[in-house]
């Protein structure tokens, strides 16, 4: 039994999750710590959310809250996501909790010690309006290279250089739009060109693994490609620590205002989580991370390609200079997912949300995991679209699966009581199969162990088109009157079959597999024993459905629902909020009405009560329009109401309904009045 400490990347709790985070990480690991549990090997699986860093911040300022409440908001959803999704984490973490606070501390005040750092100062620019350096993120420019006005202070996403805020012409920054001051601060410098000796050799070959079982032995070739293209480069002194008001505070002295950078902080988060499932379990979390107790633990993290750099180079640095821990052993990285001929964008809204999936079709997660399996971004980019979601499902779990296993049930349960039949004499060709079928576990496995997990899952569908092909061949509903001795071998080699098929099923397709197990009646296999076969004379359950069809419906909706939102963000304004659907908006009843009467409110300075002509009734609305109205003025004003609002007291009074106002950037209302002479009672439309 090998150890394993399995990482997902920490999802930044900036944003609900996509199918672009789902295939190219979370869900591959998943696959792969579910094959370990099955194989009896030790596997804890981590994540949590990451908390800190201008993403955060960012968003924060987007949303006009804090960026506390927008880390609990996404930890939240991201956490039941998951948890909907069937991603089956050991633990859930976050970054901002006291927990990993201290244990991020600590591991930089280690690092400090064992003279990590070089401390240096620099000129980082400066907003002098609100008192504040800027963050890479936080400055925007023309890129010099492809002349992008819209550059960001790290990169550009046009033309996806690396930049530095000091290379944009024109620098402005996001917070008040002027051009930043360059202004002198000091920061804690990892000189990560000081390790290349070690880390070299290292990337290249110290990562082999030398269990003869496990094949092939190397990183994949793109994150083997990036690393040593950034050694080619040589490696520059990195800041590790920011002038930022959110995050875990740097615990040296003088250094106010400081935080760790928010790549420091985050891979120390899965130890941190790794600590905090000890606690909750009462198991001991040094094994899975520390060199003295755990020195054979392999550590893997699963990761999207832009963090390869950190997972391969920086965090290995740091792990190597603290002195206890283990290296990765692998890091698997995915390139990334398109969508419908475009790349995900959360600004652009262009993606598909993996809670409203789940919302939608909470039944439906095994054929997404399958979808997105099937074209998982393993050594390139790959596209998911809607007809191909539909085309996988129908034409391959429905038809093909789904058939297979459904067939074999229904005739068992219709020739033989759902009792399984003694095999009798098997044909040359059946036990062929039957030899054929056994062999599939250890070619899964030994895919699965080099991280091939598309591929594995094409050798587990095999298995259902082994099935339904032989099915087809022998036809048993035509046997059963030609040549009903054959019968009974027919139907328990098919049985045979769907056992094989549900245990290997498994870790792709964890409820079908679990239907399928229900159907047959029996407890899950492990993937241990060789051998799980149907015994003659079991009884199985009745047969269900496994897969509906997609139809041409549901992939119209969800192409209609993508709807890529451009340019509306302006910095003046609040942010538009999430798109609702067609229906969500004709629920609204909004009308023109006519305030007949208006008072104020007494004690309360912004309220009016208005009685309001509808054309249907004469209903009372209390509107928060005291401080932009007078009750003299908006008297015989023609005005939009919500007529269907639920009614709500307020300071004692109930109101039914409300005015619909348009707010300016000084946060001055205004009535939308009708100005051509509308009557009271015509609906909006
Ligand atoms: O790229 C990202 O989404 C980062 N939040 C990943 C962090 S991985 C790890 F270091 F925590
Ligand atoms: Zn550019």
């Amino acid at each position: 039994m090998t150890r394993y400490t399995v990482t997902a990347a920490l999802p930044y709790a900036n944003g609900p999750l996509h199918l672009g985070h789902i295939a190219g990480v979370y869900l591959p690991a998943d696959i792969f710590v579910r094959f370990l549990r099955l194989k009896g090997e030790d596997a804890l699986f981590i994540c949590g959310s990451d908390e800190h860093g201008a993403a955060i911040t960012l968003r924060a300022k987007k949303e006009g809250v804090s960026p506390q409440e927008i880390v609990d908001k996404y930890h939240q959803l991201i956490e039941s996501t998951f948890q909907l999704f069937g991603i089956s984490f050991d633990i859930y973490h976050r970054t901002s909790s006291a927990l990993h606070r201290k244990v991020s501390s600590d591991f930089f005040l280690t690092l400090h010690k064992n003279q990590a750092f070089v401390k240096q100062v620099s000129q980082q620019y400066f907003d002098e309006t609100y008192q504040q350096f800027l963050a890479d993120r936080y400055i925007t420019g023309t890129c010099p290279k492809c002349q992008n006005p819209d550059a960001y202070g790290d990169q550009c996403e046009k033309c996806g250089s690396d930049l530095s805020p000091i290379d944009l012409i024109n620098p402005k920054s996001t917070l008040s739009g002027l051009s930043p001051i360059l202004k002198e601060t000091s920061h804690w410098y990892l000189p990560m060109g000081d390790h290349e000796t070690w880390l070299e050799p290292w990337i290249q070959e110290g990562h082999l693994d030398l269990n003869p079982q496990h094949n092939p032995k190397e990183w994949r070739n793109q994150v083997l490609g990036q690393c040593m293209s950034w050694i080619k480069e040589g490696l520059k002194p990195r800041a590790m620590t920011r002038d930022l008001d959110w995050g875990v505070p740097v615990p040296l002295p003088n250094a106010e205002g400081k935080v760790l950078y928010v790549w420091l902080d985050a891979p120390i988060g899965y130890i941190s989580a790794t600590q905090a499932w000890a606690e909750k379990t009462g198991k001991d979390w040094k094994p899975y991370w520390k060199k003295t107790e755990g020195k054979d633990t392999k550590l893997v993290h699963f990761i999207g390609k832009d963090n390869i750099v950190f997972h391969a180079i920086i965090f290995p640095i740091l792990l190597k200079t603290h002195g206890e821990y283990i290296l990765p052993n692998n890091v698997p990285a995915y390139e990334f997912l398109n969508l419908e001929g475009d790349k995900f964008s959360t600004s652009r809204n262009w993606a598909v949300w993996l809670h409203e999936y789940l919302e939608k079709y909470p039944t439906k997660t095994d054929e997404l995991k399958y979808v997105l399996t099937s074209i998982a971004p393993e050594n390139k980019d790959s596209e998911f679209t809607w007809s191909d979601y539909q085309q996988r499902v129908n034409a391959e779990l429905a038809d093909i699966l789904g058939n297979f296993v459904n067939r074999t049930l229904v005739l068992t349960h219709k020739y033989f009581d759902g009792i399984v039949p003694e095999a009798g004499e098997l044909t040359e060709g059946e036990t062929m199969l039957i030899k054929r079928l056994y062999e599939f576990e250890p070619r899964i496995s030994e895919l699965m162990y080099a991280y091939k997990i598309r591929e594995a899952q094409q050798e587990m569908m095999q298995i259902a088109r082994m099935g339904n092909k032989y099915l087809a061949d022998e036809e048993p509903w035509k046997k059963v009157k030609t040549h009903p001795e054959r019968v009974p071998a027919i139907l328990n080699t098919a049985l045979q079959i769907t056992r094989e098929l549900a245990r290997m099923a498994q870790i792709f397709l964890p409820e079908t597999a679990k239907k399928i197990y229900g159907m047959l009646n029996l407890p899950a296999d492990s993937w241990q024993s060789t051998v799980a076969r149907l015994q003659p004379g079991h009884g199985i359950s009745p047969a269900e459905i496994l897969f509906e069809k997609i139809t041409d419906e549901m992939v119209e909706a969800e192409r209609q629902k993508l709807q890529p939102t451009e340019h509306l963000t302006n910095p003046k304004f609040p942010p538009m909020k999430d798109l609702i659907s067609f229906d969500d908006f004709t629920k609204m009843d909004l009308r023109l009405g006519k305030v007949i009467a208006a008072q104020k409110m007494e004690n309360a300075d912004k309220l009016l009560v208005l009685t309001v002509n509808t054309g249907i009734d004469e209903r009372t609305i209390v509107s928060g329009i005291a401080l932009h109205y007078k009750a003299e003025e908006i008297i015989g004003k023609s005005v939009v109401v919500l007529m269907n609002l639920a009614p709500r007291k307020i300071r004692g009074v109930e109101s039914h309904g409300m005015l619909l106002m348009a707010e300016n950037e000084d946060g001055k209302l205004s009535a939308l009045v009708s100005e051509r002479g509308f009557e009271e009672g015509p609906t909006i439309s």
